[in-house]
């Protein structure tokens, strides 16, 4: 699908690479020649990543709690000087916690979802775009939004904020970072991974319920993976500030 060696000498950094979506694209961006840094908190599945990849070397990992966000610009800019600057990032690292407005602890859930779904990212850009960061002209960035930030399902107000977020703040970092860099978000809807799986078990919703709204059948991440490779590469040179989303024509909000 994609050449062979499109990013190789390109670093990126990718977030929630311990699983579902993050954990695909960073291997598939490690087979088509980049450097990653693999970031997440459980070690011991970065590590079953990483033993996935030929050149581990070319596939480094790092156990941290991003929704610690308060230091994760200064954390990302030490990060980014280290390697020698970005060419993009990768950030998948999210939580989805479906919830009524009458739950107890509403606003409590609503702040710990902010700050990993929206917080950490900025924080990450922050760093990452600094002066002194040795970030790559022409790097990329590709946050995952989800579809539920246009159409959130029933208990997903707080979920669909945060991922709404990103993608009007997504809109003023891409002036802000032009003619440079480009940054775009995409939308994935109802996608297989362990995320959406432990939700519906949860929820006890039945799979086969979910299936029929989406035309093209449930997501798998392999799925997901082409278009952010896409969006980092030069073939989207003139692309920034968008939304995409990506459901298999589904077009429709569930809650899951
Ligand atoms: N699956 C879908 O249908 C779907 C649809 C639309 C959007 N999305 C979005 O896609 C992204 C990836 O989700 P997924 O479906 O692939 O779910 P997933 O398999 O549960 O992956 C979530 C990733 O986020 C990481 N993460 C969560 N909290 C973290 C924290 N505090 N610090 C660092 N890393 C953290 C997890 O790693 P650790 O647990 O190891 O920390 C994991 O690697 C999320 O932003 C999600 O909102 C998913």
């Amino acid at each position: 699908m994609f050449k062979e060696n499109l990013f190789k000498n390109k670093t990126f950094l990718v977030t929630g690479a311990s699983s579902g979506i993050g954990a695909d694209v960073a291997l598939m961006l490690n087979e088509l020649g980049a450097k990653i840094i693999a970031v997440a908190r459980d070690e011991k599945k970065l590590l079953e990543q990483q033993k996935k990849v030929k050149n581990k070397d070319n596939f480094l990992i790092i156990s941290k709690d991003l929704s610690l966000y308060q230091e994760l610009d200064k954390w990302a800019l030490k990060l980014s000087k280290d390697i020698n600057g970005f060419d993009g990032a990768i950030l998948s690292a999210g939580i989805s916690l479906p919830l009524g407005l009458n739950a107890f602890d509403y606003i409590g859930v609503g702040i710990k979802t902010f700050n990993i779904n929206y917080f950490a990212n900025m924080q990450i850009l922050k760093g990452l775009v600094d002066k002194r960061s040795k970030i790559k002209d022409e790097a990329s960035f590709v946050l995952i939004s989800s579809a539920a930030s246009k159409k959130p399902g029933k208990g997903m107000s707080l979920y669909g904020a945060s991922k709404a977020a990103i993608d009007t703040s997504i809109k003023s970092l891409a002036l802000e970072f032009a003619p440079k860099y480009r940054i775009n978000s995409i939308l994935p809807g109802y996608v297989s991974t362990p995320m959406v799986q432990n939700n519906s078990q949860r929820s006890g919703r039945d799979l086969n319920a979910i299936q029929q709204f989406y035309p093209l059948g449930i997501g798998k991440v392999e799925n997901i993976s082409p278009l952010i490779c896409f969006l980092l590469s030069k073939g989207s040179s003139w692309i920034t500030g968008q939304n995409f989303v990506i459901d298999g024509g589904g077009g429709i909000s569930i809650t899951f």
